[in-house]
């Protein structure tokens, strides 16, 4: 949609309303959400957003045109509507190829005849999921199309209004199919099947802007694939072009992978709020507010959410071409047989830069007031914390209410998540998301940086399990919400 935006014949338009259904189906028992972006692709800022409410206050009538003839949604094209004739059209309205407009803005960013040449191996073969969500008609024209995949390797490519039954989330749990098939288990570990899955593997949620990259029996974290991205930047020809990344941006939650990479760079990392907005301005810095460049720019988010400075939203088929191009650059010159895989690239990337081990751990509809007792607790915490304490065998040494001011935009953002250091390599941050009448969940992520080799391939829960029991201690959750386990890990 921001490419549809900004691509308009004549000029970006005024903005765009998106009718979008990110995971949630459609219909008169569906959940659909109503958009609006403005005019540079990206979501309303709050100024507008809160006009547009306003507005809506004072809406006293609905007028409805009858007789309006109908328009065949099916052709591209253009209908003019004139109220009498010899008239001037009193408005037009343009049926669209959305899938040629975000080819024109997605395929310049990267360098088609070598992800062809990868494509084209005897011995690669790739699979992307679009779960029956609007991917589909993107992956036949980019992958299939301009790019020469077989047409075997779509999955689920055909849009269905109910996703043919299924939750179009990119992760672990809800793509079951494609995780079986890349030879993974629910937990993300290689199962009896990974000898014989393809190499390369990736799945688009119902909106298609977030993706999930699997090698054999390989699970990328969204927060590894992000900081692999940036290291390997020379692969992704609109970064190569530009002389480099000027600016990388991660969500708080997300892992501290990317802060690394952006460090042996030189180049400026932002830890932003939840929410693409965030994003967004950082990439409009220079060509709308006239402060510092950082485009190119790349961000990320342990949601699943990848981005660059192409379009101003998330977009699960550019991180897809990206991490296909860092295959391809490190295929080269690889003799048939001797594919550089996903995992020894990711692999190679944590010997590098430490590996920052990671989870999300959730706990769903949990009563609200026991969660905001939760995060009370904490917030007391920072308030009386004055130097390292031992928790449960670790030492906590910093800890933070997360509050975000927009260096470009000067807006703020206040109680955004808990944040406890245990030393330079733990840290555990505490979010509430979804108050409301079913309750709340909280989210608890917690990560580890790991730069002793010996421990790079150990197991994720017992690098965590000391940081897990102190965050757990120091927040009285247990206790506080009678929970003993979190309802899901990720
Ligand atoms: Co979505």
């Amino acid at each position: 949609m921001s490419a549809i935006i900004r691509e308009r014949e004549g000029g970006a338009a005024v903005g765009g309303i998106i009718l979008t259904a990110s995971h949630n189906p459609g219909g008169p028992a569906g959940d659909v959400g109503v958009k609006y972006n403005t005019g540079h692709g990206g979501p309303a800022p709050e100024g507008v957003t809160d006009a547009i409410y306003e507005c809506s206050r004072k809406i006293a009538a609905f007028r409805e045109c009858e007789a309006l003839p109908e328009v065949d949604l099916s052709a591209v094209g253009r209908t003019d509507f004139v109220a009498a004739a010899g008239e001037a059209p009193a408005f037009t309205v343009e049926v669209i190829s959305s899938t040629e407009d975000y080819c024109s803005a997605v395929l310049p960013c990267f360098d088609v005849p070598a992800l062809r040449a990868l494509l084209s191996r005897p011995d690669f073969r790739m699979v992307y999921d679009s779960m029956h969500g609007v991917a589909g008609p993107y992956a036949t024209a980019v992958l299939v199309d301009a790019l020469g995949a077989d047409p075997s390797s779509l999955l689920n490519g055909t849009p269905k209004e109910d996703f043919g039954g299924g939750h179009p989330d990119p992760n672990l749990a809800y793509a079951e199919e494609l995780v079986a098939a890349m030879g993974l288990t629910p937990e993300g570990t290689a199962s009896d099947g990974a000898a014989g899955a393809p190499d390369f593997g990736a799945a688009a949620d119902g909106d298609a802007d977030r993706n999930m990259v699997l090698g054999r029996g390989f699970f990328v974290t969204p927060s590894d694939s992000v900081a692999v991205i940036a290291a390997n930047w020379e692969a992704v020809r609109q970064f190569r072009e530009a002389g480099g990344l000027k600016g990388v941006a991660r969500s708080m939650p997300t892992s501290r992978a990317l802060d690394s990479v952006a460090s042996a760079l030189g180049v400026p990392c932002f830890e932003v709020p939840t929410g693409w907005k965030w994003f967004g301005s950082l990439m409009d810095s220079a060509a709308v507010h006239g402060k510092t460049d950082y485009t190119p720019f790349l961000c990320g988010e342990e949601s699943f959410g990848t981005g660059s400075s192409h379009v101003r939203e998330k977009d699960g088929m550019w991180a897809v071409l990206a991490w296909l191009s860092v295959l391809a650059a490190r295929n080269a010159d690889t003799a048939p047989g001797a594919l550089v895989s996903v995992s020894d690239i990711v692999t190679e990337h944590w010997r590098t830069y430490g590996r920052c081990f990671y989870q999300r751990h959730d706990y769903e509809e949990v009563d609200a007031a026991k969660a905001e007792a939760v995060m009370d607790r904490l917030r007391g915490l920072v308030a009386a914390f004055d130097g390292p304490r031992d928790a449960a065998g670790v030492s906590l040494t910093a800890c933070d209410e997360f509050e975000y001011t927009d260096p470009v935009t000067g807006d703020t953002a206040a109680r955004q998540g808990m944040r406890l250091y245990f030393g330079e390599a733990g840290r555990v941050a505490f979010r509430l998301s979804g108050t409301g009448s079913v309750g709340a969940t909280i989210r608890m992520y917690v990560e580890c940086i790991e730069s002793d080799a010996s421990r790079l391939t150990a197991d994720a829960a017992d690098v965590l399990a000391p940081f897990v029991a102190a965050a757990l201690d120091l927040s009285g959750l247990p206790d506080l919400t009678g929970r003993d386990k979190p309802t899901v890990i990720t």
